[in-house]
């Protein structure tokens, strides 16, 4: 994590990398256009030099031996001034994370009084700036052997802003940072692959949170049995590893006020079960706990923030292997709500997880609302790519509420149909419903599953599956290996309260 630090600009303080801004058509801001003044022209006359145009997210980098204490100038270009709008700063701000890293920079200063000219204020701009780079320098490399020049070199930012500016914009780098940690756990939990993130690890970093006051509940084998979760039972028969069900709540709005709820897929490995998935299929089932993982993040974002809000976080985990116990085809199951459910396929066990989990926490908490999070069907990353996560809900505030906090954190979510059409698909030869629906609409008939277990809660999915891991599809994100997808959206949504 970088450490940062707020101060009133002064250009004499300036030292070692000193990041600028710049506009298209190469406007310097006034600080950057002073800061180039007071040292002969240089950042104008090395733009004449180059390609550099102050397009969004392009970077010039000028290493300056002859500055003293500067070493470098980096300039950063926002793009057309009048098109800067939020996420703007935070997606160049990944970028140059990603650059600074590469140059093997240690110190940066960014001179942030430009942005008092266009739409996004200072405050604002200094936040994204913040979780941009936090963002962009991820890695995930707890697993092999990094030698001293491969290993990230960035660990100090300092933030200079107008001194009017000063308490608020370090007020507002502490939250960001604390969700930024959430999204980076979810991350680098997605990114750990199942021998070593297991339910045992969910549940372990689950019970890490307490220390930031949330409350933590785990059932596992046995309290999961004397509850009936039997479906999601069903799909951890073939591990050898305990499913758990993670229950953490954060009661910040007091008590008296409902909770929401958010439930998360937590399948740590995939194989599809009975109904194996081909080698190539099983690529990446990993990251098939993206959802719980997601979970997990928000809760540590949100208790790190002490926000405002009411929520229970809830895990479902379990591994969907092979063995001589595992659910065959065509088993019959009862679900904690009572409904017999004909498992047609053992690859569809996502849908068997959320639908006890949430029939669970609505049964033995009543919240006012639940959202699930799943990499729940490949027909959804076949619709929608990594450029939106489905959205499927039965009610239109929550879908209003969901995609303005998309729009905002930039994870953007697609309205898909749920209804009669697709609930009439899962029709049973012997059960109350069938797992699987007809071959065309799997995202829809997953979700419309998964609406047979929220009785009249108000209710929303997120259909994760194309956008979890960048690698995936190419072109799709901007960073590489696991997105956190989730963690700030969710965040965004519940602090907003609508
Ligand atoms: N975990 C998968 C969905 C998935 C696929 C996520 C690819 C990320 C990338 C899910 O459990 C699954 O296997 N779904 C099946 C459902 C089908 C059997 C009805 C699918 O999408 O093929
Ligand atoms: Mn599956
Ligand atoms: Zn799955």
């Amino acid at each position: 994590m970088l450490t940062v630090n707020v101060t009133a600009i002064s250009l004499a303080k300036l030292k070692k990398t000193v990041v600028l801004f710049a506009f298209s058509g190469n406007k310097l801001g006034p600080r950057a256009a002073e800061f180039d003044k007071a040292h002969d022209g240089l950042v104008t006359k090395v733009i004449k030099m180059s390609r550099f145009h102050g397009d969004k997210g392009q970077i010039l980098n000028i290493p300056s031996p002859h500055l003293g204490a500067i070493e470098r100038v980096v300039v950063l270009g926002w793009g057309g001034k009048a098109k800067i709008k939020e996420g703007t700063v935070r997606k160049a701000a990944v970028t140059l994370g990603k650059a600074l890293d590469q140059y093997g920079v240690k110190e940066v200063t960014a001179l942030m009084g430009e942005v008092t000219s266009v739409k996004v204020d200072p405050i604002m701009a200094s936040a994204e700036l913040v979780e941009g780079m936090e963002l962009g320098l991820y890695r995930y490399d707890v697993l092999r052997k990094v030698s001293e020049s491969q290993k990230p070199s960035m660990s100090k930012l300092t933030i200079m802003v107008d001194s009017k500016y000063v308490k608020a914009t370090a007020n507002i780098v502490t939250l960001v940072a604390a969700q930024t940690a959430g999204c980076n756990l979810a991350r680098d939990l997605v990114n750990g692959p199942a021998n070593i993130v297991n339910a045992d690890t969910l549940v372990e970093e689950a019970k890490k949170l307490a220390d930031l006051g949330v409350k933590v509940e785990i059932l596992r084998q046995k309290e999961l049995e004397k509850a009936g979760l039997r479906m999601l039972l069903s799909v951890n028969k073939g591990s050898d590893v305990a499913p758990a069900l993670i229950v953490m709540k954060w009661q910040g709005a007091g008590k008296g006020k409902p909770f929401k709820a958010v439930v998360g897929k937590g399948v740590t490995f995939d194989t599809g079960g009975y109904c194996i998935k081909p080698a190539q299929g099983m690529v990446g089932m990993k990251a098939d706990m993206a959802g719980a993982a997601a979970v997990l993040g928000m809760m540590k974002a949100i208790a790190g923030r002490k926000s405002a809000v009411n929520v229970i976080g809830v895990c479902g985990c379990v591994e969907n292997m092979i063995n001589g116990q595992a659910t065959r085809p065509s088993d019959v199951i009862t679900a904690y709500n009572g409904k017999t459910v004909e498992i047609n396929n053992t690859d569809a066990e996502g849908r068997l997880v959320l639908g006890d989990a949430m029939a669970y926490i609505i049964d033995k908490e009543k919240p006012a609302e639940v959202i699930d999070i799943a990499t729940l069907t490949g027909a959804c990353m076949v619709a929608l790519g990594a450029a939106y996560a489905g959205l499927f809900s039965n009610s239109p505030r929550m879908v209003k509420g969901l995609q303005e906090a998309g729009e905002s954190t930039g994870e953007k979510l697609w309205h898909l149909p749920i209804g009669p059409e697709y609930t009439k698909m899962l029709e049973s030869k012997v059960a109350d419903l069938s797992n699987i629906g007809g071959q065309y609409g799997g995202a829809c008939t997953a979700a419309a599953f998964l609406s047979e277990f929220v009785d009249k809660t108000d209710w929303a999915h997120l259909d994760i599956a194309g956008v979890g891991m960048a690698e995936k599809i190419p072109g799709g994100m901007e960073i590489t290996g696991a997105s956190g997808f989730g963690v700030r959206l969710l965040t965004r949504y519940l602090e907003a309260g609508r």
